[in-house]
């Protein structure tokens, strides 16, 4: 089959693209490079991949490239280009957010009302439920975003819906919890800390540290949105959890323990827009697309950890 991903170069994109190379697919690649975090690492990223003959880049905005003639030879689209970051999505920076995740959102729809697609599966988030009165969250549960990000995400995923309704795209919204793992991006929570730890610097938490938050492993995540190709109902939403919610404070001494190193914390004022809690009803994914999260939180950091020694902290 071919496929087209769109944020390919970014930490998501680029695990399901080694994935679907290492399983014959054909592979149009869209990202644009956005400066949320260094070139370097997203061309780090896909380095293996650039010269396979099945996986075409195209280093550009969706909104400033024609995207029908791009759609009419691709069978599946997975939509994962974004701006991400909850705490950076305040004052004149919302612009980005819009443009990034709505508006190419919807020009992505766009272009894909002609095509014959078997399905178009979009990157959504935790971040859509917002302060969730009720735990843990079911795909039901209340939509009341807390950060501009989660506004845009929830905004992607209506439209998503709505282009399904009216113009029959076989869209599918998959809300992902906190994904972790090698390649992580550099303004997460375990990344940072991690990164701390090797450099013998102390860790900043944010807030109290008793907040928490469902972890899902990057695999598990890969796995689920490979699944949802040919089981997951179209307009419907899934989440996407790890099964494994933990306080923020309870994973340092796994991070410790896993490091053989000790560490110190500085607790910092809680960011605008960080929710307290997150926690993944999966019961859903569980029934449509046979998912279980397969990786445990301290296998999975096992892995993070045995990454970032090998990249270059200098440069992030
Ligand atoms: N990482 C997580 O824990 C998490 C959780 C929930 C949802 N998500 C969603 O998953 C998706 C992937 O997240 P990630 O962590 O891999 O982020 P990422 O920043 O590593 O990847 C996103 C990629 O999209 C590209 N991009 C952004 N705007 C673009 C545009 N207009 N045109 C082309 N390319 C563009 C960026 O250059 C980047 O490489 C995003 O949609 C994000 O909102 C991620």
């Amino acid at each position: 089959m071919n496929y087209l991903v769109t944020g390919a170069a970014g930490f998501i994109g680029s695990h399901l693209c080694k994935k679907l190379i290492r399983d014959g697919a054909h592979i149009v690649a869209l990202d644009a490079f956005t400066d949320f975090y260094s070139r370097s690492i997203k061309e780090n990223n896909i380095q293996s991949l650039v010269n396979h003959p099945h996986f075409e880049l195209i280093p550009a905005d969706i909104l400033e490239i024609e995207l029908n003639e791009i759609m009419d030879k691709v069978d599946v689209v997975f939509h994962f280009a974004a701006q991400p970051g909850v705490r950076t999505s305040w004052g004149t920076d919302f612009s980005i957010y819009t443009k990034n995740n709505i508006d190419a959102t919807q020009k992505l729809l766009e272009a894909a009302k002609t095509s014959k697609l078997k399905k178009f599966i979009y990157a959504s988030s935790s971040s859509v439920y917002g302060l969730s009165p009720k735990l843990p969250m079911t795909e039901t549960s209340t939509l009341h975003p807390y950060s501009p990000y989660g506004v845009t995400k929830l905004a992607a995923e209506n439209l998503c819906f709505l282009y399904y309704k009216n113009y029959g795209i076989p869209c599918v919204s998959l809300r992902f919890f906190t994904v972790y793992g090698p390649g992580q991006r550099p303004d997460m929570a375990f990344h940072k800390f991690f990164k701390s730890i090797l450099l013998g610097e102390e860790i900043t938490v944010f807030g109290d540290g008793q907040q928490t938050r469902d972890f899902t492993f990057i695999d598990d995540i890969i796995w689920a949105n490979l699944s949802s190709i040919e089981n997951g109902r179209a307009g419907e939403n899934y989440n996407l959890g790890g099964g494994t919610r933990k306080k923020l404070a309870d994973i340092i001494p796994v991070l410790e323990e896993i490091c053989q190193r000790k560490t110190k914390i500085r607790y910092v004022a809680g960011q605008k827009g960080d929710v307290r809690h997150t926690f993944a009803e999966i019961q859903k994914a569980k029934d449509d697309l046979k998912y279980t999260p397969k990786i445990a939180l301290e296998e999975g950091l096992r892995s993070e950890w045995d990454w970032i020694q090998t990249i270059n902290t200098e440069k992030i």
